[in-house]
């Protein structure tokens, strides 16, 4: 097993300068954070550092600014919410390299923390300009990664800096990397992933690495529609990628090779309309109308994996199983989200969840907080399921 360097690597910290890579990328409305989840997971971590005589400098980025300043990305609105939930004072400064840096920081007080400008608002960021990764590191003794969820980009503030200073992995990001080693680097077995969502094109990484290490792969939303479509299944009016049935049908043929147990519907929810309430047929996949839009998977399929389920030890779940976010479609998601979460709390499932619509689904259905493990990473998230390194985090191998 791959271990990697923590703050305790780091030796004393007392009166020693900490930059602090953190994810405040949030979801805001009208200038006010919708949802905090990323700021309150960097707070063990700063807490920590201070406790131990450290002055914290935190960096992020916000947006995708491409090298340049734009106000509406500024980090300056999250210095307020990153203090409330510190319960410490958190000054920022308006640039994340250079003098005003250097000046800002020499004036700080024990305790204060500093929240550097979005680091994207330089070029050298995103290209991983060397002597950018240096500008950052300067007056720094030693750098935290705190934001697994930036960790699949190769930039100055995740990866290069990490070759100049003496770092390591936060305390959230550590918990990041144990909670998926036991899922997909070494879990118990059976394994299960759930893989949901729109397009089989935009998880088709996903699949393909999957389809190699897991035992069972439950194929559910839109994408089972490309995959019912590959078997010769008239699909009628639904969401359907008929270009990539050839692909398709390879995934299948790889999984049947490695032992690996495709599930699809075989019954499924319809509608003629793609809205909340829209009167709706629960029918077999082979019984679609030509102007029927599959929604959801049926009752019986949901109950079919719940048992199977019920023999697994390790759960992957990325994506949800039909048009969750609209009332009746969601009921297969949330049937199936609540049989994991109950055999997770019962202690025979390891369950590790992912991605922006899996949380929202999760959250939706009530069990996210039953759940081992829920990332908030979307698409490093996406990378580790496709088994690719994630540079933030080889950087920080021991
Ligand atoms: C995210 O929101 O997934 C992370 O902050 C990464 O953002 P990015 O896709 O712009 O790199």
């Amino acid at each position: 097993m791959v271990k990697y360097r923590n703050i305790d690597d780091l030796g004393a910290l007392r009166g020693k300068r900490v930059l602090v890579r953190a994810d405040l990328n949030v979801p805001m409305k009208d200038g006010m954070v919708s949802d905090d989840t990323r700021i309150r997971a960097v707070v063990p971590t700063i807490l920590l550092l201070l406790d131990r005589g450290a002055k914290v400098i935190v960096m992020s980025h916000f947006g995708r600014p491409k090298g340049h300043v734009v106000a509406e990305m500024s980090l300056e609105p999250l210095a307020q919410p990153l203090s409330n939930a510190l319960k410490r004072p958190v000054v920022f400064v308006n640039d994340c390299i250079g003098d005003v840096v250097g000046e800002t920081r020499d004036a700080m007080e024990d305790e204060a923390v500093l929240l550097l400008e979005n680091v994207r608002f330089h070029a050298g960021e995103e290209t991983n300009d060397a002597a950018f990764a240096a500008a950052l590191a300067e007056g720094a003794d030693c750098y935290v990664n705190e934001a697994f969820s930036c960790s699949h980009r190769a930039h100055a503030s995740t990866e290069g800096i990490a070759h100049i200073l003496p770092s390591a992995a936060g305390l959230a990001l550590e918990a990041e990397l144990t909670a998926l080693e036991k899922a997909l680097g070494n879990p118990q077995r059976p394994l299960c992933a759930v893989v949901g969502g729109a397009k089989v094109s935009s998880k088709l990484d996903v699949l393909t690495n999957l389809v190699e290490k897991v035992d069972h792969l439950i194929i559910g939303g839109g994408m089972a529609n490309t995959f019912l479509a590959a078997q010769g299944i008239d699909v009628g009016a639904s969401l359907c990628e008929h270009d990539l049935a050839n692909t398709a049908r390879a995934i299948l043929a790889k999984a049947e090779d490695r032992n690996c147990s495709i599930h699809l519907p075989t019954d499924i929810v319809v509608a003629q309309e793609f809205k909340a309430g829209a009167a709706n047929r629960t029918i077999a996949v082979d019984e679609v109308a030509s102007d029927d839009m599959i929604l959801d998977v049926g009752p019986a399929t949901v109950a079919r994996l719940g048992v199977m389920l019920e023999g697994c030890r390790t759960l992957i779940w990325n994506g949800p199983m039909g048009a969750f976010e609209i009332a009746p479609f969601d009921a297969a998601t949330v049937a199936l989200a609540k049989a994991a979460g109950a055999l997770t709390e019962s202690g025979s499932l390891t369950s590790v969840a992912g991605g922006g619509d899996t949380v929202a689904a999760l959250n939706h259905a009530g069990v996210a907080g039953q759940f081992s493990h829920i990332s908030t990473a979307g698409g490093a998230f996406l990378e580790w399921m496709e088994g690719k390194e994630l540079p933030g985090v080889k950087v920080l191998e021991k």
